[in-house]
């Protein structure tokens, strides 16, 4: 296995799958790329890139001859004995991760003593041992087993992806794992290697960790608004705490995407399945669900009854330079205005697509001014960096009332209030 050609594969091509074998090709690897969207493979061997993330285009382009797509496994099992997975555990009615996709690939692998599966899907603890429990009771108990957590970050993926913070694999030190770690020894990165289930641990518990911080920092902001502090300051000076660290402690409108809704809702259902109240967590999602809604009360505290009103939504996607609608914080607010009975206007330069096929009933404008024009208010959903560029005082032309909110205390308060609007961010 010690062959830097020996092919891999990669099972499910999404923000994930295709970061990860984009750059183990960039790295020098055959990589066979499965998923079975027909149409998500017909664009990739076109060379479209089916999602927005910077530098994937470009990465997927030079390493094209690297790159195979297909929706057949059979090439991928008869060329490669690594298999990553990295399809989709998005959360079920219950909260618990939905782990039919994991299953399904599982179930679609032979008997063999030459393969692994490494799983990089965020999949619950114990789930490597009851992939294995089944592989044995099926015969297929020669398959081996990794657990490789991903933390990858959208909108940087392919940078996390050549310098990730560390490597963690799970593993029975077998062959399999050994392999993996050889696989990324180019990254030169600090090595976890631990049992399955902590693997699998470590990437729940850094989700809700972090997920935890931005709670956190989310309530300092809301008693900072009663008490006269401004939460920027005091983020600044806990962060230079290198207990505390500066990450993660950005007051906003609550945390969207795939990963943290889903994770922290997996792990406290998880906990919850073995007889734990994981009590900080559920203050955690619940913190969350009432942020996103603060905003509306911060529009109605200005403008009164926001039936009739027109709100610009600047920003759709769950964070900047990236094109997932996934649990954005732009969904919920959309949905709340107009059951309260507002007109919603919005625009994103890149996720609009995504956007008209979640949000009902907005009207999409071309670029921010157009959003802007004949609004009531405007709402930074997102810290696209051609917001902070906006020239306020064509906006304030553009707008009977002059109300900004700014989700993300993104734009600059005092360019904006120069152009005569009430500016009103979180927590200042
Ligand atoms: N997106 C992130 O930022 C991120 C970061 C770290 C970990 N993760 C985890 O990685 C996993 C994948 O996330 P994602 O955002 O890349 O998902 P995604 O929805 O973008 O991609 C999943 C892909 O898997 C394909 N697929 C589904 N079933 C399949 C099957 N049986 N065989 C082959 N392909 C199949 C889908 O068609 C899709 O293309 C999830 O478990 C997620 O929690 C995601």
């Amino acid at each position: 296995m010690n062959s830097v050609r020996e092919p891999i594969a990669v099972i499910g091509t999404g923000y994930v799958g295709l970061v990860t074998a984009a750059g183990f090709a960039q790295l020098g690897r055959e990589v066979f790329c499965v998923d079975i969207d027909a149409e998500k493979i017909g664009r990739l061997e076109r060379g479209e890139i089916p999602i927005f993330e910077p530098g994937l285009a470009e990465c997927v382009v030079s390493n094209r001859d690297r790159l195979r797509f297909s929706t057949e496994l059979a090439p991928a099992l008869e060329h490669a004995r690594l298999l990553f997975v990295a399809v989709g555990t998005p959360p079920t009615y219950s909260g618990d991760a939905d782990l039919s996709a994991v299953n399904a690939v599982v179930d679609a692998m032979p008997r063999s003593d030459r393969h692994a599966l490494v799983m990089k899907s965020t999949v619950p603890v114990g789930t490597g041992a009851a992939i294995r429990r089944g592989f044995e009771q099926r015969g297929k108990g020669g398959f081996a087993y990794v657990s490789c957590p991903e933390f990858l970050k959208e909108g940087s993926a392919l940078e996390d992806f050549f310098k990730p913070d560390r490597v963690v694999v799970g593993d029975q030190g077998d062959w399999a794992g050994d392999a993996v770690i050889e696989l990324y020894a180019p990254l030169d990165a600090p090595l976890v290697r631990t049992d399955i289930a902590s693997a699998e641990m470590i990437k729940l518990a850094a989700n809700a960790f972090l997920a935890t911080k931005i709670s956190f920092i989310n309530e300092i902001a809301n008693v900072c608004e009663e008490t006269g502090a401004d939460v920027l300051e005091v983020a600044r000076g806990m962060g230079l705490d290198q207990r505390i660290g500066k990450h993660f402690l950005k007051p906003g409108i609550g945390f969207g995407g795939s990963c943290f809704p889903k994770d922290v809702s997996a792990l406290k259902q998880l906990a919850g399945n073995s007889g734990y109240h994981f009590q900080l967590l559920t203050a955690v999602i619940e913190v969350n669900e009432l942020q996103k809604r603060r905003v509306i009360s911060k529009l109605q505290k200005h403008l009164g009854s926001l039936v009739g009103k027109t709100v610009a939504l600047l920003g759709l996607a769950f964070k900047a330079n990236t094109d997932d609608m996934r649990e954005a914080s732009s969904l919920v607010l959309s949905a709340r205005l107009q059951a309260d009975g507002a007109k919603v206007r919005a625009y994103d330069p890149i996720a609009e697509a995504e956007a008209r096929k979640l949000m009902g009933g907005v009207d999409f404008a071309d670029d921010a001014l157009g959003a802007v024009a004949g609004a009531d208010a405007v709402v930074i959903v997102t810290e696209w960096p051609e917001f902070a560029e906006l020239d306020w005082s064509v906006a304030a032309e553009r707008m009977p009332d002059r109300l900004v909110i700014d989700g993300r205390n993104f734009v600059d308060p005092e360019a904006v209030r120069a152009a005569g609007f009430i500016y009103e961010g979180i927590g200042r």
